[in-house]
């Protein structure tokens, strides 16, 4: 039966939406929310020398973020379809070419590139709950934390096996379709996340009195850190926990009703996602001081440097498990966010079911993810431009393809789609700040991602020499 998109046009495929505005705010904030805020995060800034990449980070969240999220939701809910069909109509409507449609592509083939190594890092979250609850942890000292990480990695096996349970999770879930799966799972679990994460916080300041080194090298710049790496590393982060670029945003905007602000939802999420990667920063840099682990010891830092303070605290097992069951969960409503656009397209394109549709792009992602697991073991002295294959991959889909996806959302929405088009989508609800706005989208973003993106390809340096 066709029903009516949120634009009016008939379509034949069945479309929900979210129950309300609090629907599409959860689920979005689930897809932000995740493992690049509280595993990616503190490593990423642990490697870039702390203070001085915050502050980048926080400047691209403010001045690229929050408008390319705008534009990425008024996108999807304009076009009230997948990503790439989104792209395809707006343009036709505008009279332009449907070449844009592959900017739908891109971000979609960067969410899949995505999702395959962030099942397996999913994985690692599973296998640290059960350690957690097998009291494993119970008075562990720095070293045996580091070995339990380093011999997890080492077990292709084991990797695999994860991988897949996080893969089947999240499978399940994008079967059942937006409002039955999506939705609730975030409704409850995200607050309490939150509240551990706090609990966390205090736990650090207060039993290894390094709160304030932490807090400094968190928030003291140090400019000499600068350089054209962290100030890509800081954009690409930005757009990895944001989900900016990988077709998410437009595909949960495709679902969104349109009574709701567009410019107050997206600054919620990106206010409440950068509070969580603070948090998880303060709950994590007190313990690395005080166990003399390095701050860029890298992507295991999360995994060895908590469970010590699991393993010091009274009610530890109980408090440690619970805290990787949320992980998990934060995980997981972001794995299901990078399922969703290419299962959308899928249901528009070819009329598959949404159960056939999940499994067949599941499982190509899956066997993608082998790749990831295989670089942490067997394949971990293979080395692309001296990065392992899981860092290429990571580094290709986050800091190249996500910001020049973004890019082109920001262009889409500021130059090729109609002033009165956007103008509309925004004034919906509560529409604040339209010219600031499409400043931000015509110009700064644009000029602020290109700038970044050639000058750490050396391309800016070439033309000044
Ligand atoms: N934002 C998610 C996180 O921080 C990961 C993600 C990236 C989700 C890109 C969707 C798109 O964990």
């Amino acid at each position: 039966m066709p029903l009516q998109t949120s634009n009016n046009q008939a379509v034949s495929y069945p479309h929900e939406y979210w129950s309300s505005r609090l629907g599409f705010v959860l689920a979005a904030t689930g897809s932000a929310v995740g493992l690049g805020n509280i595993w990616k995060f503190p490593y990423i800034a642990g490697e870039n020398g702390g203070g001085a990449f915050v502050l980048l980070y926080l400047l691209c969240v403010a001045v690229i973020g929050i408008p390319v999220m705008m534009a990425e939701t008024l996108i999807g809910r304009r076009g009230g379809q997948s990503p790439i069909h989104s792209y395809a109509l707006l343009a036709r409507q505008e009279g332009r070419s449907r070449g844009w449609q592959a900017a739908g592509w891109s971000a979609v083939v960067a969410s899949l590139l995505i999702l395959s190594f962030y099942s397996v890092i999913g994985g690692w979250a599973i296998a640290y709950v059960l350690y957690a609850a097998r009291g494993i942890f119970d008075g562990v000292q720095a070293d045996g934390v580091g070995k339990l990480f380093t011999d997890l990695l080492a077990r292709p096996g084991e990797l695999l096996t994860w991988h897949t349970v996080f893969m089947l999770l999240t499978i399940l879930v994008v079967a059942r379709g937006v409002r039955g799966g999506l939705e609730r799972a975030v409704t409850l679990l995200m607050p309490l996340l939150f509240v551990l994460l706090l609990l966390l916080v205090a736990y650090a300041a207060l039993s290894t009195e390094q709160f304030l080194p932490a807090a400094a090298f968190l928030f003291q710049p140090d400019v000499s850190k600068l350089s054209a790496a962290a100030v890509l590393a800081a954009m690409g982060q930005a757009f990895f926990s944001l989900s900016l670029g990988a077709g998410i945003i437009i595909a949960y905007g495709s679902y969104l009703p349109k009574d709701v602000s567009i410019a107050r939802t997206a600054t919620a999420i990106c206010i409440a996602d950068t509070a969580v990667a603070l948090l998880a920063g303060l709950a994590i840099f007190p313990e690395v001081f005080a166990s003399g682990l390095e701050a860029s010891a890298g992507p295991g830092l999360i995994f060895q440097t908590l469970p010590i303070a699991f393993g010091r605290m009274p009610g530890g097992t109980l408090f440690g498990t619970l805290f990787f069951v949320l992980l998990v969960v934060a995980a997981w409503t972001s794995s299901i966010s990078l399922l969703e656009p290419a299962v959308e397209w899928m249901l528009e394109h070819r009329g598959i079911g949404r159960q056939t549709s999940a499994w067949m792009v599941g499982a190509l992602v899956w066997a993608v993810g082998i790749v990831s697991v295989l670089s942490f073991n067997l394949w971990s002295d293979v080395l692309l431009f001296g990065r392992s294959v899981f860092e290429s991959l990571d580094y290709l889909a986050s800091n190249i393809m996500l910001p020049l996806n973004g890019l082109l959302s920001a262009i889409f929405a500021g130059w090729i789609m109609a002033k009165v088009a956007t103008e509309e989508e925004l004034a919906m609800g509560t529409g604040i700040g339209y010219s600031q706005w499409r400043l931000a989208v015509r110009y700064i973003a644009p000029a602020g991602v290109a700038t970044v993106l050639l000058s750490s390809s050396g391309a800016i340096a070439l033309l000044f020499r």
